[in-house]
Order: C-alpha cells, then structure tokens, then sequence
C-alpha cells in the first residue's frame, strides 16, 4: 500500500490518503474513462476511505463518513465548492447553489422561509394535480418512458410553486431551454471542468450557452418586473423572493432574484424526478415490493387522492424512496475545495485541495447496509435513518450546504409515487434497462421504459 506524504509526521494509516500505484494507472484509467461510477468504487474499495490521483496533484476521493463530515459539516467554513459547480455557475449565475461566503449566508438567510412547513403545505395540492393531471393522459397497455414522464411533472410542479399561474403555460417552453442549458454543460463538463476556456472566450459552446442563457432571463425577468410592478401578494417563491427582505430592510436585487429562481427551477425539478424514476423502475423489477406498496397506499387512500395529512401513513412508500435513493443516488458526487490548509481524519491538505465525496460509493458499503446492491425497502423499517451513523447516508449532503429544498422533495416524491403507483402497475419490457451517465446529477441515460398495466 502506498502511503501518500504528509508534512507533519505519523498519522493513523487509516485516515492517510493512499495513491494507487503505478501499475495500476492504466486500468483506472480505463475504469474512469469508460464507467465512473465502477472507478470510484473501485479505488475505495481496493485503496480504502481517501484516495489520492496522480494526475491533478491535490485531488482526493471521500468516502469515509467521519472525514465527510468533518468536511461538510465541522470544517464547513474551510472549504468551497469545487471548480465544477464554480462551471455550474456559468448556467446558474450566482444562485445559493454556486454563491459562497457572506453573499451565500445572505441568500440562504432570505429563502429559508419559503421553505417553511407552513409554506411547503401549500405546493401539497399542487404536486398532486400535476401528476394527477399528467397520468389522466396514460393509458394501460402502453410503454413509457418513466424519466421524460416524471421530468415533465415536476418541473410543472417547480414552475408552479415558483411562479404560480404566470409561467406554468409557459413552462414546457422554460423547462426545454433549461434543459438545453443543462445539456451544453453536461458536454462541458465531458470536456473536463479543468480545460475550460473563460466564458468571455467566443467559442461556439460559450455563444451557445449565453444565447439560451439570455433567452431564460428575458422570460424570468419579465415575470419578475411583472410581479414588482403590480404589488401583489402572491404566495408563489417567486413572490416570497422579490419580497424577502434582510434584518436591515434590503431586499434582492432583479438580477438576484433571477439567479435564485433558476437554481430552484433546475436544482428543484431534475433531482426529484430522478428519484422518483429510480423507485418505479426498481419497483418495476420487483412486483412483490410493488404489491406491498399498492397495498399500504389502497389502505391509506382507498382510491381517493392523497392528501399531505396521509404521509405520515404511508411509510413504507417513504421507505421505497429512501431505498431508491440509497441505491441511486440522485447527487451521486458531492465536490468541495479546501480555501485555507485543512486537517481532515488527522492528515494535513494544502490549500487548493480537490475533494470528490461519494454518496454512491458510500451508499452502498456493506459493512453499513447488508446485501447493499439489493433493493430493500424494509431495511428502512423502525426508524433506520436516524439509527444510522451520521453520513452513511446522505442523499441531500449535510451541514451549512444541506439541500434547501429536502422536505420540498420527499413531500413531492411520496405524493407523485404514491398517485401514480395508485393508477397504474408498473412493469418491465425485455428492453428494460438503466444505463447510467454521471453528469451533474445521475441521469438514465437512455430514459427508463416500462409498460404500464391496469391495476
Ligand atoms: C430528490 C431530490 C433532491 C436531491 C437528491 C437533492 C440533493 C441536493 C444536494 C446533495 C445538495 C448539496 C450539494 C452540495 O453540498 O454541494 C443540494 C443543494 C441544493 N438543493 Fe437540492 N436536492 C433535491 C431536491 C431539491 C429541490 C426540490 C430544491 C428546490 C425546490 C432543491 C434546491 C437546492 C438548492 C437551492 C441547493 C443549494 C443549497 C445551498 O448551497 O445553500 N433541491 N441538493
């Protein structure tokens, strides 16, 4: 085992990043060119918890929970988020997800109380007319692809919460022009995040990229002069932005309020549909989870549509999307940059330090979940996720950065699964497949057909 070098003596071997040998440079290399996700695994399981690459210098992968949390969550304040999401911020402009220091906390300080219980009941019946309203159109018999379906619910259901009435007609046409955004940055970041040419550079990607980038603004800011002319109190996010106010009276500038409302629009609709993608194709291959699951939904709901007042008796549908995520992490890698030297599991990184956290590796480590591979929803019976250790789980991150929108999602999740499952059954054709293509997030990279059936 090669152990990597430290500056300042012995520490626990465990805790020490290791650098793969020479010899084995060829296949990671060939790992990580064709399969990530099969990369990643590999290293830790093969070098242990922190693993170094040869080639950038000061670039390590986490997969230890303690050191993750030092990293999100005790030593937060070292760190950045990394050159990716610095890219991120060519798309999204300086929204919570990008932003960093005093303007962050400031944001984040803002837009917390749209994220309020009170205000997250009032999306409830909402979410449930979108899927309600988009499955009216299925039909028995026909194969889907479940990504495309669930994408198109919720970015409907985030365009109405953030803009209410105002955009949701407007919103396939929104969404589709995102999602071209979305689309040149995944290629962008194909190319590697590292070999990026500044966006004031006139390539064709960068020209691209800002000819959508002023299409989306044009729609955004006219809602938003809209809203700030008119004075009306709207209970949308948008309206909760453009009136948020700090403890000294200030409010957001237009430009700001943009870039919050695109981060929600992309942040809040691609991740939950990848959730919810993931549960019916894992519930598609099992129809013995799939009957238990359209048993405690009939019980709870007789046939009539839910209501937020159900979930909290529908737990074995929280526990299929908590098994999904487990098993498909929406935000497979989380990437942070350390802005001062930094001490992590007893071992001293310099400044400028790359760490690549793995919600995918860690998700499926068998000394914590047995048979992890496995689809089990009922490993998450008697409270499992608050029995675990602190980051053996962790699909919304952890710490200062932790995912705003975490209720927003689950609440969606179990009331678009639970309308859908309701419906229809969800079965797989012989082509049924996931092959998958770690981007930004953990997409299906061909979709995910499934054949509905009467239920
Ligand atoms: C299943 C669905 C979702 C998953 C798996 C997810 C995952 C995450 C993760 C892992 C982070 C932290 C990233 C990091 O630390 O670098 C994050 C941040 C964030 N998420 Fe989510 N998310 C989901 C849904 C949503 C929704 C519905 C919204 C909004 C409506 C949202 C808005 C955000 C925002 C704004 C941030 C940045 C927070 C900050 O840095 O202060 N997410 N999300």
């Amino acid at each position: 085992m090669t152990v990597g070098e430290s500056a300042d003596g012995p520490v626990p071997a465990s805790w020490a990043p290791v650098r793969p040998p020479w010899r084995d440079f060829g296949t990671l290399r060939r790992l990580f060119g064709t399969d990530v996700l099969a990369g990643m695994t590999y290293i830790h399981r093969r070098y242990g918890p922190i693993v170094r690459t040869r080639l950038p210098l000061h670039l390590y992968f986490v997969a230890d929970p303690g050191c993750i949390e030092e990293i999100l969550v005790k030593k937060a304040e070292s760190f950045h988020k990394d050159r990716t999401s610095r890219l991120l911020a060519r798309v999204l402009g300086r929204g919570l997800l990008v932003n960093e220091g005093e303007s962050w906390r400031r944001q984040r300080r803002l837009l917390q109380p749209a994220f309020h219980q009170r205000q997250l009941e009032s999306y409830a019946a909402r979410m449930v007319e979108a899927i309600a309203r988009a499955s009216d159109g299925w039909r028995a018999g026909e194969v889907r692809n479940v990504h495309e379906d669930m994408m198109g619910v919720t970015m409907t259901i985030v365009a109405e919460a953030l803009f209410g009435t105002d955009l949701s007609a407007n919103a396939r046409e929104m969404g589709r022009t995102i999602s071209d955004l979305m689309e040149q940055f995944s290629r962008m970041l194909g190319l590697s995040a590292r070999f990026q040419p500044p966006p004031w550079v006139p390539t064709p990607a960068n020209r691209r990229l800002r000819a959508s980038r002023r299409k989306v603004d044009a729609v955004i800011l006219g809602v938003i002069e809209a809203r700030r002319r008119s004075g009306q109190e709207a209970t949308d996010l948008l309206s909760l932005l453009v009136s948020a106010r700090d403890e000294e009276g200030r409010g957001m500038s237009d430009a700001q309020v943009r870039d919050e409302a695109m981060t929600l629009f992309l942040a809040g609709h691609e991740t939950t549909a990848l959730a919810l993608t993931y549960a019916l194709y894992l519930l598609a291959l099992d129809p013995e989870r799939q009957a238990r699951l359209t048993a405690e939904i009939a019980g709870v709901l007789g046939g009539r549509l839910p209501t937020l007042a159900d979930l909290e008796r529908l737990p074995y549908t929280e526990a299929v999307i908590f098994e999904s995520m487990r098993i498909y992490p929406p935000a497979w890698g989380i990437g942070r940059q350390a802005m001062t030297d930094v001490e992590i599991g007893g071992w001293r990184y310099p400044r400028g330090a790359e760490f690549v956290i793995s919600p995918w590796v860690v998700h499926r480590d068998p000394r914590v979940f047995e048979d992890p591979e496995l689809f089990r929803p009922e490993r998450w019976a008697n409270d499992l996720a608050h029995r675990l250790p602190r980051f053996a789980y962790f699909p919304f991150g952890g710490g200062p950065r932790v995912c705003i929108g975490n209720r927003f999602a689950m609440m969606e999740a179990k009331l678009v699964l639970a309308t859908a499952i309701q419906r229809f059954c969800f079965e797989p054709i012989p082509e049924t497949s996931v092959s998958l293509l770690p981007s930004a997030t953990l997409r299906p990279r061909a979709g995910v057909r499934l054949r509905l059936a009467e239920r």
